[in-house]
């Protein structure tokens, strides 16, 4: 060290950080009065100022004397911090400084970080670190004589940790972040995505949804855009905005709420009400220091509705299940639905996944006569037995088939496939790949990933490996699946150019696996492959509810009636299998289960183990597994094609006031991380601090049982491995039955690894999330704020509460929030 002046000064404003070097934030706010005066000796000068996260000041020439012709600089003093923050080095040079070698900065040890700011005062991000990692810092100046005098300064980094107070329960009608992070309201319900589309007046009058955001933002992914319009993965400030609008809060979309005359909706209200379903393609750009708008006029702005063309791809693709009277080869279909969460391919397409689709159809009381056994069998098994279909589409016109598409009914017993749209419910409920730099591309549905209530699909991609994509069946008691690639991953094909040929290659050949759950912590991966010695799914149930035996006779088959098949080889029964999610560092996956009112002390498996009551201020309690849990797996080999695992349950969702703290409340949830019904799962970018070595966990909620205290929440956390805790055996109390149920726990959750971070307004839920490659913008979507209350005097009036006091009729659009950190480190950090 060659400071002369031992100078401290630095705060991240959380002294739980501060390396046992350094005093804290207080100490040294304490005693800066003394250490400023000391800081003027002789002729060396320097300055002291907050600046970001960190102080540092100090003063010192290189040899510790004040020789005739040379300047005197100061560094700074030794400092601490941990990985993510930003750090700012400020130097002074006082003297007769040259007129034509500006003083600099320059690191001389550690690891590598990128210095920006001018000459005097120098900002970086701390870098990830495994363990405390020292880097060394030069300030350079040189007289107006030619001598140099440096000083230096060191910076120890520490592993990453949570940098930000929890945010505590709120029932506000605004989106709460901590202390020191700003929300950006974004592309909200209705805003325009054409030069010419009319801003939203959002009183029910707008139309021409098709050149609109659609409703309830889900499931999102930021695609990084070059400055000549290309894919760039490494762009943080301009990209594509991918998001899902996966249905809507009908009765803000009309002036009076939806109508119906003499049986019929209007047409223009039904296709208001389609149009706001599907995907949207917007251009985001950030004009500078994260301040984002999105680009009306792009022309990469896309809205994907229910309307859109699109091809089938895969085993199914032309068989007879898909045929109707718009689609008579079954090779072409119209829109998706209902798409909820999503999956990223490592060649730059975006997966849609159609989840909640069979609700949308009717099917009247006449069908069932009409159809075989196992066609009635599959409809049922897939809840496609609805009598009107949501917002009774298929009333709007008997002509045109934008609306009649919506009735599944046989028109009759003499005519072909091709004549109806019986066969339109098997065009839904799978996963479909979008290029999002291509606006004139057709979307693929790709068939080979099954086809059942499709939450998410996490893509994991591996060097050398084939891929591995984890997906979710969100019903109560359905499934995880996993679709192991028959082509080994090359990079080259990250940057292919025709990206959804690449599409082809890994999707649609390969192996569809579901998941068995054993009791020791073990699992193993059951091939969904079509051979005639498949199993038969045995006959089961009771009345309405009674399947007879259904018998697979084709892989395209088993890819349409993908439940069927599960079912045939005694997959484990999951508590509503939301989110798939790897940690990007150790390759575990993670599947949230959001909650599961069937559960009962009975019927639960080690993976699904608790059934309780969950008491609820001023309602009724919630039954079941109320609060869900969160699953994560280890591959065998840490292999994607691995077909056995380990397991654990990682967290537990619970209410922290209430909960048996034995039974219940397993994870040890306190006031500032309890949550209940995690649903979107995110793992921080491994381009930035936040998601190297120890990466952070992001949890969204989608509740209806903890919202007596709080509306639903977004939650960071740094989780650990599977196996990090233990087996437990847990005894379940529900009503007069009880029981108990053995299974794995992962450590319990504490302040440092599990905190809530943000709070929605009211009635919202919590939906879609990814952020800048460079960590520094987080950007979530919230779903439908006020989606309970009437059209005349809305529940909520967010966004326009986020800042403001709106009048009472304001009504409510679920829109994408940018969040960032006010000194511009990494969010969450
Ligand atoms: Fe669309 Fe399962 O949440
Ligand atoms: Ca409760
Ligand atoms: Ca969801």
């Amino acid at each position: 060290m060659t400071e002369t002046t031992s100078i401290v000064g630095y705060s991240d404003g959380d002294t739980d950080t501060n390396d046992s070097i350094q005093p804290t934030l207080e100490s040294m706010a304490a005693s800066r009065y003394s250490r400023r005066q000391a800081l003027f000796r002789g002729a060396g000068a320097t300055t002291m100022a907050f600046m970001g996260t960190s102080l540092l000041a100090a003063c010192g020439d290189d040899d510790g004397n004040s020789d005739l012709g040379a300047v005197t600089v100061s560094a700074g003093a030794n400092a601490a911090t941990s990985a993510g923050r930003v750090v700012t080095l400020t130097g002074s040079a006082s003297g007769t400084l040259s007129d034509s070698v500006a003083p600099r900065w320059t690191q001389t040890s550690g690891t590598q970080v990128e210095l920006s700011g001018t000459s005097g005062t120098v900002t970086f991000i701390a870098p990830a670190v495994a363990a405390a990692t020292d880097l060394v810092f030069t300030y350079t100046a040189t007289s107006a004589f030619g001598e140099t005098s440096t000083a230096t300064t060191t910076v120890r980094v520490s592993p990453a940790v949570l940098g930000f107070s929890a945010v505590p329960h709120s029932l506000a009608d605004v989106a709460v972040v901590p202390e020191g992070y700003s929300v950006t309201i974004m592309t909200r319900l209705g805003d325009p995505l054409t030069a010419t589309t009319p801003a939203y007046k959002n009183d029910g009058s707008d139309t021409d949804f098709a050149n609109r955001i659609g409703d309830h933002h889900d499931a999102l992914h930021f695609f990084g855009l070059s400055a000549t319009g290309t894919p760039d993965v490494n762009s943080s400030t301009r990209g594509l905005m991918v998001q899902n609008h996966e249905n809507i809060t009908r009765q803000y979309l009309h002036v009076n709420g939806p109508t119906t005359t003499a049986g019929a909706r209007p047409m223009a209200e039904a296709l208001k009400e389609i149009e706001c379903h599907g995907v949207s393609v917007v251009e985001y750009v950030d004009s500078g220091n994260r301040k984002w708008t999105y680009k009306q006029d792009s022309t990469f702005n896309r809205r994907i509705t229910p309307n859109t063309p699109m091809s089938f791809h895969g085993p199914a693709a032309g068989s007879s299940y898909l045929v109707t009277a718009y689609s008579n080869d079954g090779k072409t279909g119209r829109g998706t639905i209902n798409n909820c969460a999503n999956g990223v391919t490592g060649w730059n397409t975006n997966l849609t996944c159609e989840e909640n689709y069979a609700g949308y159809f009717r099917r009247d009381v006449s069908d069932d006569a009409l159809r075989t056994p196992r066609e009635l069998a599959s409809l049922q098994r897939n809840g496609v037995t609805g009598r009107s279909g949501n917002n009774a589409w298929s009333t709007a016109s008997t002509t045109d088939d934008r609306f009649t598409r919506w009735n599944a009914t046989i028109s009759s017993a003499t005519a072909p496939a091709t004549a109806d749209f019986r066969y339109e419910p098997n065009q839904f409920g799978w996963v479909v790949e979008i290029d999002p730099f291509n606006p004139k591309s057709t979307p693929r549905k790709r068939t080979a990933l099954g086809r059942f209530g499709h939450e998410g699909a996490f893509v994991r991609i591996a060097t050398g490996q084939k891929l591995g994509i984890y997906m979710g069946d969100d019903s109560r008691g359905e499934y995880l699946y996993k679709f192991v690639s028959t082509a080994t991953w090359a990079a080259a094909d990250a940057n292919a150019s025709d990206r959804l040929a690449m599409g082809d290659k890994y999707l649609d050949a390969g192996i569809l696996y579901v998941a068995k759950f054993n009791e020791d912590g073990t699992g193993t991966w059951m091939p969904l492959v079509y051979s005639p010695t498949f199993p038969t799914r045995p006959a089961s149930g009771s009345g309405s509810s009674a399947y007879p035996a259904y018998t697979f006779e084709s892989q395209a088959d088993i890819c349409v009636n993908t439940r069927f098949a599960a079912d045939a080889l005694g997959a484990t029964p999951m508590d509503r299998p939301e989110w798939t999610v790897g940690n990007p560092v150790t390759g575990e996956i993670y599947l949230t289960l959001t909650n599961n009112s069937g559960r009962t002390p009975a019927n639960t498996n080690a993976a699904n183990p608790r059934a309780y009551s969950d008491p609820y201020t001023g309602g009724s309690p919630v039954n079941g597994n109320p609060n869900g849990h969160i699953v994560r797996l280890r591959e065998d080999g840490d292999t994607t094609s691995a077909t056995t695992f380990k397991w654990d349950i990682y967290l537990f969702g619970a209410d922290a006031a209430d909960a048996d703290p034995v039974n219940v409340n397993i994870s040890g949830l306190t006031a500032a991380n309890d949550f209940s019904s995690p649903d979107g799962a995110y793992f921080s970018r491994s381009t930035n601090p936040a998601g190297q070595i120890n990466p952070v966990m992001w949890i969204e909620t989608d509740d209806g049982a903890l919202t007596d205290r709080t509306n639903c929440m977004l939650l960071a956390a740094i989780p650990g491995r599977v196996g990090d805790g233990g087996a437990v055996t847990i005894t379940n109390t529900l009503g007069a039955a009880s029981g108990t149920q053995a299974t794995r726990v992962g450590a319990k959750a504490t302040a440092a690894t599990l905190r809530r971070f943000l709070v929605g307004p009211v009635q919202c839920e919590i939906t879609g999330i990814d952020m800048t490659p460079d960590g520094r913008t987080l950007f979530v979507g919230i779903q439908h704020p006020g989606e309970s209350g009437p059209t005349a005097a809305p529940s909520s009036h967010w966004p326009d509460s986020q800042t403001g006091t709106p009048a009472a009729s304001v009504r409510p659009r679920s829109a994408l929030i940018a969040i960032t950190k006010n000194d511009g480190g990494i969010v969450g950090l």
